[in-house]
């Protein structure tokens, strides 16, 4: 479903014209629902991999595919289609400060005209697949850590995305929190989606036996079917 082919990311440095190799041919083939979880040290190219399926970063050498779309060559509108198949899920939460748990959820759906009544429906199905739904009246800042999480992965999932991209989702939260969340992303790889992870937790990686690709400058260390975490 995914496929990185020989793939080498420069990013231009605006100040000194400098290029700076992010990623350094880098093959990898993700098959539809699987678990994948990306480790490495900081600048290791986690986060730049993520960026190259989801198409906001384009390949400087080789080729990315997503299903049938080659990132290389797709246009605007076919970027803005292929991000709606996928669920983003970021460190910083990113949630709405101004609107509540049910109107961030919802927010994934508004662009579609459907009706009130379907997005009430589809938001709390939702809620309840992470356990919120006696918190959809609430904003923001009177969530937990964790509680925030599950509202953005609520948000990640109500669409039923292909693919779930999840950066450092437990960066920010304790041990209790971080365990809940991965669980919770275990579960919606169960049903549907193809997952994601970029982690530094140690325990996580070693704790739940899924594929493990340890990237260390760029390159692919490791890729191992129930990897440890090395770095
Ligand atoms: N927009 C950018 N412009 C220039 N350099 C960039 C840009 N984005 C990333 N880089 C560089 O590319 C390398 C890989 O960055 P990336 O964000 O993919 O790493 P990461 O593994 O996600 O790190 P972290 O664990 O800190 O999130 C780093 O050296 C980083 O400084
Ligand atoms: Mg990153």
């Amino acid at each position: 479903m995914i496929y990185f082919n020989n793939v080498s990311k420069d990013y231009h440095l605006e100040l000194n014209k400098a290029t700076k190799r992010a990623l350094d041919s880098v093959n990898l083939a993700i098959e539809k629902n699987e678990f994948v979880i990306l480790c490495g040290k900081t600048g290791s190219g986690k986060t730049t991999i993520m960026k190259l399926i989801s198409g906001e970063e384009k390949p400087t050498f080789g080729e990315v595919k997503v299903g049938d779309l080659n990132i290389s060559e797709i246009g605007e509108r076919q970027i803005r289609n292929l991000r709606q198949r996928i669920g983003f899920v970021f460190q910083d939460f990113k949630l709405l400060p101004y609107k509540t748990v049910f109107e961030n959820v919802a927010f994934a759906l508004e662009a579609n005209n459907y009706k009130d009544d379907f997005i009430k429906k589809e938001v709390f199905r939702t809620l309840e697949i992470v356990n919120l739904e006696d918190k959809a009246d609430s904003f923001p800042n009177e969530l937990s850590g964790g509680e925030k999480q599950r509202t953005a992965i609520a948000r990640a999932i109500i669409r039923k995305p292909e693919i779930i991209l999840a950066d450092e989702p437990t960066g920010n939260l304790d041990p209790y929190n971080t365990r809940d969340i991965i669980k919770l992303l275990l579960k919606i790889n169960l049903n549907e989606s193809t997952i994601i992870l970029s982690t530094h937790n140690k325990d996580i990686v070693n704790n739940i036996q899924k594929r493990v690709i340890t990237l260390d400058k760029g390159m692919i260390l490791r890729d191992e079917k129930q990897g440890r975490y090395v770095i």
